[in-house]
């Protein structure tokens, strides 16, 4: 797995600054003025910073803006950093200077001069974020010596505790970001349960169903997507029972196509190596819990995700072919391209009935539908149930994940009416991203407060977001993982 970049807090040591090598940062407030540190690589630099000051640069800087002076004669480092920062400035802002840092990191080590400002820790993990790179399949890997941050604060003591669990979740939302970037003939199946498997040292309590125990549970829809395969279906089950005995558990749901060519209703070849990504629901799911077991959260939380290739081939799923669902529904395959919310159906079914969990969140990269709409900002969030839905709401936009409401109700559910089963899986081209989520919904017991995150338009991205370089953003992570600390943990 990709490491984050380790980050070291210690005290202001001024008598340091001008000798270390890599990159330092330094702040500067909007309206320009030095903090101690900064006075320092002031002078060091014979007045550069306030050179640059007095010629207005800032006026085109908004808060968490970074300018580099390359080379700064009086100190070691091949770059000073000089970052716009307000000193007390929000945990977003502080985050959004971070990344701005991380995005200039290469190999060489950094020195980030924090120790006056109010959220040092947020502008580390904005760092540890952004510095990422998926370089497994290169020769020359990046990653393989990554030189390290140091960051000098006020009190090292607190800000190393409060690092501690974010560093768990930012460790989550990079095994996230390994799983939905790693090409489909390297993460099979198999591979993607053994990488479960392996987070059992982490304390998880991980079970991976088998086909034979999925056909058992009468997984019928589950497995006619995996079918035309010659990977088998799995079904993956990490278990953390950090909270009160006997509480019941909140349920993540991942859908995990490991691709998706389509199956007979075949994908078009332009674009299609893109999905490769159609296992992000799956990839959130992962590292949430990855996250979660990381900082030993004190609640229950169960993570559940279908593990299935979508494959044309003699044995593939046929459109028009009827498949019965765990729960005894008879499903009409119109497109075997609509595969995600069958996986999803059982998984979500199965989770129901073994855990009767108190709430259940399902991630999916599901329709393209969702990109029209929302684009690449936002994921659809669907819901049968107010408050949870609101919760989720908030824990996205405070951790800067764009999540937006969308709609639901018979009338959409009315287009998925078929003519020989109890169901179709398609409704037609109007409103796709709902009508999969009314899919989804005859899937979900009364009850039971249920959220659906269509992430296709989020889960990797062909340019940079606000927290990852172009490529698989780990969405998603930072937000579940807010939910349930704010939500679902013990006191
Ligand atoms: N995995 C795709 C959805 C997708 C599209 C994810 C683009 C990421 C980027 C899903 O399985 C799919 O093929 N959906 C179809 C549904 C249609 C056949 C009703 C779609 O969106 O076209
Ligand atoms: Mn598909
Ligand atoms: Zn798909």
């Amino acid at each position: 797995m990709t490491k984050p970049v380790t980050v070291t807090f210690t005290d202001l040591a001024l008598d340091d600054i001008a000798g270390v090598a890599g990159r330092v940062a330094v702040f500067v407030t909007p309206d320009g003025k030095l903090d101690k540190p900064a006075r320092r690589v002031n002078r060091l630099t014979k007045g550069a910073l306030a050179r640059m000051i007095e010629e207005g640069v800032l006026e085109d800087m908004k808060d968490g803006d970074v300018k580099t002076l390359a080379w700064p004669s009086g100190l070691a480092a091949k770059a000073l950093d000089v970052v716009c920062l307000e000193r007390n400035a929000d945990a977003l802002t502080a985050r959004k200077a971070g990344v701005a840092l991380g995005k200039l990191k290469e190999r060489e080590p950094m020195l980030i001069l924090a120790s006056q400002l109010r959220r040092p820790v947020d502008v580390a993990q904005g760092i540890a974020l952004r510095a990422y790179a998926f370089d497994d399949h290169k020769s020359d890997r990046k990653t393989d010596a990554p030189g390290d941050v140091t960051v000098m604060v006020a009190n090292p003591e607190t800000a190393r505790a409060e690092a501690a669990p974010r560093l768990a979740v930012t460790e989550g939302v990079f095994m996230t970001r390994d799983l939905v970037s790693a090409p489909a003939n390297h993460l099979t199946t198999t591979e993607f349960a053994n990488r479960i498997k392996d987070m059992g040292d982490l304390g998880l309590k991980v079970t991976i169903l088998e086909e034979a125990d999925l056909e058992k549970h009468g997984m019928g829809c589950l497995l006619s997507v995996g079918q035309g395969s010659v990977s088998p279906s799995k079904v993956a089950v990490m278990e953390w029972m950090g909270g009160n005995k006997g509480d019941a558990p909140l349920a993540l749901v991942g859908k995990g196509v490991v691709f998706d060519t389509g199956g007979i209703s075949l994908k078009p070849a332009a674009g299609m190596e893109d999905m490769t990504m159609d296992m992000g629901g799956a990839g959130v799911v992962t590292g949430t819990m990855r996250a979660l077991a990381l900082r030993k959260a004190k609640a229950n939380v169960v993570g559940l995700v279908g593990l299935v290739e979508n494959m044309p081939s003699g044995n593939a799923t046929r459109p028009g072919d009827v498949v019965t669902s765990m729960k005894g529904d008879t499903v009409e395959v119109i497109n075997t391209d609509a595969e995600g919310r069958l996986v999803l159906a059982d998984v979500m079914w199965y989770a129901q009935k073994t855990y009767k969990p108190a709430g259940m969140i399902d991630l999916a990269t599901l329709t393209g539908a969702i990109i029209i709409g929302l684009g690449h900002e936002n994921a659809g969030v669907f819901s049968n149930d107010d408050p949870i839905c609101n919760k989720f709401l908030r824990a996205a936009e405070a951790e800067g994940e764009g999540a937006w409401r969308m709609p639901m109700g018979r009338a959409y559910d009315e287009m998925l009416k078929s003519q020989i089963a109890d169901v179709k899986n398609v409704g037609g081209r109007a409103a796709g991203s709902i009508t999969a989520a009314q899919f989804l919904q005859r899937f979900v017991t009364e009850g039971t407060p249920w959220i659906h995150l269509d992430i296709a338009g989020v889960a990797s991205v062909k340019s940079d977001t606000p927290h990852a370089p172009k490529g698989a953003s780990g969405w998603g992570v930072m937000a579940l993982n807010r939910l349930v600390a704010d939500h679902f943990e013990a006191d």
